[in-house]
């Protein structure tokens, strides 16, 4: 006896609509676990129980039966989970089944302010952060000096911990020194209320985890924020966040092993689309584009900023393929692309005169890489409607066959869905 255990990671630039197919297989799992990041992540859900914009709390929080875990890979912004819980009560979803990471890591007011510092003086290099300070929570992470989820218990010895990590920013930091996010006190009352509403949530999840998956017939989730280009080992770096964003990324932030994976599952949008700075070969800033990002509210749920847009790039997706092994493939949003005209997509980059088929790990050389496409690269668009489809076969014959060149592109995966609109149900499977 063992639970399944599915990873779902996005794999693109963030934004593939992991959201929706978490929600849908939360339905039938016992556990959903965020593995990394915070809440840069913006993860839309649309059930039975109306429209959700969620940032840290797992997609399965609405299924009263499953156990939703922040993972000790996560950076958690204490105050911005006590909001975003409240509002989660206000329209009568429960988070009593919550549990936290005691070895997550915490996001104050203090990160956010080091981001928007570390951006603004980057200038043109600027990475376009969502200024939510998950670089600066990792970072303090990796130096040792973070504060966790279990340090909450004690408010007292926590603020001392605090305390002490602000008088040495304020050294690295003189031009924020006299910042309030920089002074210790700013945190009292938060840590008073992150003891009342959070501790009570903060769990030992590794042997809990460990006796459920070999212990039950249950289906554990984990579900992934950003998206494998965005990873901080595996992505476009330095245009990238500050988590490792692929499936082991994902046990990894889980605390689960890796021998326990059954599934491991690869979100993929039936377009490219990119929010922040960075090279992205297959950009369009045709009329069309615009058409399309307006159709599709192509819109950060984060920062509200409009997203770029392209070609499906072929190249990135199979360099995503290449560091995540994915089991199968979900293809997200491919009736947006209904009305839309001809379609491309790209198989290959030109670098220096030579074709090539990963992303360069040299930012520079990535930025000169021009997307290829030949005769065969371009694909007659539909006009057809494509809500309500329920059986794969029932696609038009030109959507099947675009989906049929994405899928070419991601080698050794196997197609599970595609998506056909928003709602949990909008999901063809094959
Ligand atoms: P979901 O989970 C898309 C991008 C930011 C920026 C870079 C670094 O909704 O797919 P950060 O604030 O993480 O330090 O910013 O990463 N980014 C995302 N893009 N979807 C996301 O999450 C993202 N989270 C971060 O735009 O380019
Ligand atoms: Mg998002």
């Amino acid at each position: 006896m063992s639970a399944e255990v599915i990873a779902v990671a996005g794999g693109q630039w963030g934004d593939e609509g992991k959201g929706k197919v978490v929600d849908q297989l939360a339905q039938g799992a016992t556990v959903v676990v965020r593995a990394q990041g915070g809440d840069n992540a913006g993860h839309t859900v649309v059930n039975g129980k109306g429209m959700f914009a969620l940032n840290l709390i797992p997609a399965g929080i609405f299924n009263p039966k499953t156990i939703n875990i922040l993972g000790q890979g996560t950076v958690v912004n204490a105050a911005g989970l006590i909001r975003e819980m409240a509002a989660l009560h206000e329209r009568g979803i429960s988070t009593s089944n919550l549990r936290i990471s005691p070895k997550a890591h915490l996001v104050f007011e203090y990160h956010q302010l080091e981001d928007g510092h570390e951006e603004n003086s980057k200038g043109a290099q600027a990475i376009g952060t969502t200024k939510r300070g998950i670089g600066p929570a990792y970072a303090d992470k990796a130096n040792r000096v973070g504060i966790r989820a279990e340090d909450l218990a004690d408010p007292e010895e926590c603020l001392g911990k605090i305390a002490r990590v602000l008088k040495n920013k304020r050294g690295y930091h003189p031009d924020l020194a006299n910042s309030p996010q920089f002074d210790p006190g700013y945190y009292e009352n938060l840590l008073g209320e992150a003891q009342h509403v959070l501790t009570p949530l903060v769990m030992e999840t590794s042997e809990f985890l460990y006796r459920h998956i070999t212990g039950s017939n249950g289906r554990v989730l984990i579900e992934g924020a950003q998206g494998t280009l965005l990873s901080v080992d595996d992505g476009t770096y330095p245009m990238v966040t500050s988590s490792n964003t692929t499936i082991n990324g994902l046990l990894a932030g889980a605390g689960i092993g890796a021998r326990w994976l059954t599934q491991a599952i690869g979100v993929f949008k039936a377009y490219q689309t990119r929010v922040g700075g960075g090279p992205m070969p297959t950009e369009r800033f045709d009329e069309g584009a615009d058409r399309l990002r307006k159709s599709a509210h192509e819109f950060g749920v984060v920062s509200g900023r409009p997203r770029r847009l392209g070609w499906f790039d072929g190249v990135a997706a199979g360099q995503s393929q290449y560091v995540n092994g994915f089991t199968d493939i979900v293809i997200t949003r491919l009736d947006n692309l209904s009305c839309m005209g001809d379609l491309m997509v790209c198989n290959s980059y030109i670098l220096d005169g030579k074709e090539i088929h990963h992303i360069p790990s040299n930012l520079r050389d990535f930025e000169r890489c021009q997307a290829a496409y030949g005769n065969e690269d371009c694909y007659p668009g539909w006009n057809e409607d494509l809500a309500g489809i329920t059986d794969l076969n029932d696609l038009p014959e030109k959507a099947r066959k675009y989906v049929l060149g994405i899928v070419a592109t991601i080698p050794d995966a196997r197609l599970m869905a595609i998506g056909n609109g928003q709602r949990r149900e909008d999901l063809v499977f094959a």
